[in-house]
């Protein structure tokens, strides 16, 4: 038999009632978009965050996460629904905290939990009874019950009685004006029954659609099987597109027929490289995390080793076909056509066209960008700034196009370039034999 705390009973009437003042730390592209759905659900939300730049801009009704339209952020600061701070003493008035922060991976592909740490740390000191803490960001399984749990437990409470403790994974899509924080279906794993009780109970006040699962394990195992299952399919298929070129196949109409069996098939699609902060790291999570337990991650190892080939067969498929022109990569003009790690999106972390530049910059090209997404890039000490797609397609010895942003003219792009090398297949409705498929 489940017993109810008189904490968790407390906590449960705020949550239905939506009185619980509820708290995110961490207000990035997962923390103010859930941040948005609470508040305009009727809850007070705090929202934490270390850069006072970022509170600044949202209590000045802003936003710079492209998915959450400034008019809702103005909107519930307006309310009184919401409100952002650095001050982690306001922790003390929250009900419940969930941590959307930062989850990268050192150069050695190990961890980084310092983000999750610190913020771990301030929610313990400022704990005291009946607040539910959700841990979003992705991270190996077993982090909420080996390394959240005891922090919090530092504040002299009992989970599953005096505090709750569940891991929930975001899955948010940026760019995706389908599928949103709102419609996504909330995986909710607590480490006791009454955590994940209230876990979904939460969710379901703001989020059509609640999966609870019986442990925080599972929850952390889902982010990671649903990533790895990207990563791995985007490996495999970039494979089919190297085997493809060497054959003198075109890897695209492969996949387009083969998509059309209608049962046992998916397609993923070959491309320049990973990027973005999920795809290319968490699943490295999950391979540090097994190799401890002494299981070697094989596809995972596998499958990073293809991808991160991918901006070196860009840049030797560059050199090629300047080759064919009786041109030589050193000394050439290249413009890169979309620098965002995919479409649509102004995000460019962990993008392929970042090494694709310092490749080419390092061979002793000159390189210039366009993005409508992206007005400057900053790497490796340098910075660049977007240019006219036209003028640099005129005047550039080969445009590469590494994003295929949808608002981009790739038919004027074709009529006015020497050489392109598409990596997106975005000019497949202009055949031409100045253009060089991935
Ligand atoms: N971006 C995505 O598409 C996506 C999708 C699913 C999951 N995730 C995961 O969600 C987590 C957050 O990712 P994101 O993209 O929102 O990152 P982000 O960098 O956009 O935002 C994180 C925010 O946390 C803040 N922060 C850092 N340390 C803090 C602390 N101690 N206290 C309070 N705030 C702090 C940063 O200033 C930043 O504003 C990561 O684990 C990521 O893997 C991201």
């Amino acid at each position: 038999m489940q017993t109810i705390t008189i904490s968790a009973a407390a906590l449960e009437e705020k949550i239905t009632a939506r009185s619980a003042h509820v708290g995110i730390l961490g207000l990035g592209y997962v923390g103010l978009p859930l941040a948005m759905e609470f508040a305009q659900a009727g809850f007070r939300v705090t929202g934490i965050d270390i850069q006072e730049s970022k509170v600044a801009r949202l209590n000045a009704g802003e936003s710079y996460v492209q998915d959450v339209p400034a008019a809702i952020v103005k909107k519930c600061v307006a309310e009184g629904k919401f409100r952002a701070t650095s001050d982690f003493s306001e922790i003390s008035t929250l009900d419940t905290i969930n941590i959307a922060v930062p989850t990268p991976l050192r150069k050695t592909k190990d961890p980084d939990m310092s983000y999750v740490v610190s913020a771990c740390q301030q929610t313990a000191k400022y704990l005291g009874t009946g607040k539910l803490v959700i841990l979003e960001s992705t991270t190996y399984p077993g982090t909420t019950e080996e390394l959240v749990l005891p922090m919090l437990e530092l504040s002299g409470g009992k989970v599953g009685e005096d505090f709750f403790l569940c891991f929930s994974p975001e899955r948010v899509d940026p760019g995706n004006p389908q599928y949103q924080t709102a419609n996504i279906p909330k995986v909710v794993g607590g480490i006791t029954p009454a955590c994940t009780r209230l876990g979904a109970l939460f969710y379901a006040q703001a989020l059509q659609k609640v999966v609870p699962v019986s442990s925080t394990r599972v929850a952390e195992m889902v982010k990671l099987l649903e990533n790895t299952f990207r990563m791995i399919n985007i490996g495999l298929v970039n494979e089919m597109a190297l085997m493809c070129d060497r054959m003198g196949i075109n890897v695209w109409e492969v996949i387009d027929a083969a998509a059309s069996k209608p049962f046992g098939f998916m397609p993923f699609y070959p491309g320049p490289g990973l990027g973005g902060h999920c795809i290319p790291i968490d699943p490295f999570y999950l391979s540090w995390k097994t190799k401890q337990a002494g299981i070697e991650a094989r596809f995972i190892e596998l499958a990073g080793h293809i991808n991160g080939q991918m901006p070196h067969f860009v840049v030797d498929k560059i050199q090629n076909a300047l080759n064919d022109h009786a041109k030589a990569l050193r000394d050439s003009h290249i413009h890169l056509l979309g620098v965002a790690y995919k479409r649509d999106i102004d995000d460019v972390r962990e993008s392929p066209a970042l090494d694709i530049i310092l490749l080419l910059e390092r061979r002793g090209c000159r390189v210039t960008y366009s993005d409508p997404w992206v007005p400057t890039l900053r790497l490796d000490g340098h910075e660049l700034t977007a240019q006219d797609p036209l003028r640099m397609a005129a005047q550039a010895d080969c445009v590469v196009v590494v994003t295929d942003h949808r608002s981009v003219d790739y038919g004027a792009i074709a009529d006015c370039a020497k050489l392109i090398v598409d990596t997106r297949n975005a000019l497949r409705d202009y055949p031409s034999s100045k253009i060089v498929r991935l």
